[in-house]
């Protein structure tokens, strides 16, 4: 029996109370955390993330002309055809619900459902693949869809990146579906099928360290990288940066600075992917905080995805007490950073962290101890 999130009760009383009847199907999805491993999924690279114990839930039952999905968290609802949802002229955050009704092929029932979620948006932590996954799960179990998680997971990215217009990899809806508890996952994104399960060691917290700002150039920029990723490839004759050696990144003659720069950072952080999961199963905390900042400057300095806050959340938490290491996690520009954390010293962490960012950016930031969690899952009620 699964222990619902305190979010999915409340998604199914909030339903019951605006639509007057109980909803007959839940589901339910994590965001997530990336420990290291950073833009290098859209490039058949390794990442290593967790899902995480903040949540998407929705509650739902079948409606009979139109969808109407509302959220606690968003003034207006999403409103759209399942059969035929449009990406223009709709509130944001509903590209995220239709689109997933877009992207699981053409016939999707129409839903009346409502959301709540304790996932900060914007803080980097993945709400917008927790909603794809989520409305993903509950239209597979409300019409008994013979749909795997990895096709799942695929529809999901190509939401975002169809209908909502950020070109994104596939870490984030993998996580969100392939998620285990107390565990971080591999993921091979060449076969993002398999993840492998690593245990988190016991005595050390993730701590989200939310730096409270987004810098709108966010998506762009995003596409922007990836866009240079892929010339990087193209120009190095590799089918993706994956395959690609430091020696040939170094030595080309090909690309512009730029690219060289992207494709430096790609090639080494898949390296440091696999030296960071070691020293995590060896427990080895100077290694830990080697490999993750390594990370975070090769982000700041050649992918150039970091911002003055993130580099100050950085310096502060590096210093704080218990700290193991810290790196922005996610695709930048703001949101957060990870710290791994001493369990027994989480409250003096984020003191000393809280007042050193404070006095370097003038900004109150926002943390969060989580767990590694469970993937998504939905079910009938
Ligand atoms: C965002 C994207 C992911 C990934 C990260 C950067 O979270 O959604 O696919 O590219 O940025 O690692």
């Amino acid at each position: 029996m699964r222990t619902f999130p305190p979010v999915l009760t409340k998604a199914i009383a909030e339903f019951e109370r605006r639509y007057g009847q109980p909803p007959t199907h839940y589901a339910v999805a994590p965001g997530r955390v990336n420990l290291i491993g950073e833009h290098t999924d859209y490039q058949g690279g390794f990442v290593f993330p967790a899902a995480i114990d903040k949540y998407v839930a929705v509650a739902a039952r079948v409606a009979p002309e139109m969808s109407v999905v509302s959220s606690s968290v968003e003034p207006e609802p999403a409103v759209f055809f399942a059969s035929n949802p449009k990406k223009d002229g709709i509130p944001a955050w509903s590209r995220y619900v239709s689109g997933m009704a877009w992207a699981m092929g053409p016939g999707r029932v129409d839903i009346q459902g409502h959301v709540e979620s304790d996932l900060p948006v914007g803080a980097g932590l993945s709400s917008s693949a927790a909603m794809e996954m989520a409305f993903g799960c509950l239209w597979r179990e409300m019409e008994g869809l013979l749909i795997s998680n990895p096709a799942l997971a695929l529809a999901g990215q190509r939401a975002e990146n169809e209908f909502v217009g950020v070109q994104c990899g596939i870490m984030d809806q993998t996580a969100s579906l392939f998620g285990v508890a107390d565990h971080a996952l591999l993921i091979d994104t060449e076969n993002p099928s398999a993840p492998t399960p690593i245990p988190l060691p016991e005595d050390v917290a993730l701590v989200v360290c939310d730096t409270r700002v987004k810098h709108s150039l966010g998506s762009s920029a995003y596409n922007e990288r990836r866009a240079e990723a892929e010339s990087a490839a193209r120009k190095l004759m590799v089918p993706s940066l994956r395959r690609a050696t430091l020696l040939q990144v170094e030595s080309s003659q090909a690309m512009n600075e730029k690219e060289q720069m992207r494709a430096r950072h790609i090639v080494t952080e898949n390296s440091r992917v696999e030296s960071f999961v070691q020293a995590l199963k060896a427990k080895d905390r100077d290694a830990v905080r080697h490999w993750m900042r390594a990370s975070h400057q090769s982000l700041r300095t050649q992918f150039e995805v970091s911002c003055f806050e993130l580099d100050a959340m950085v310096d502060a938490a590096e210093h704080s007490v218990g700290c193991w290491g810290v790196r922005m996690t996610g695709g930048g520009f703001g949101g957060s950073c990870i710290a791994l954390v001493d369990r027994d010293k989480i409250s003096g962490f984020v003191k000393q962290t809280e007042a050193a960012y404070f006095s370097a950016t003038a900004r109150y930031p926002l943390f969060h101890s989580v767990s590694a969690a469970d993937g998504a899952y939905a079910a009938a009620l």
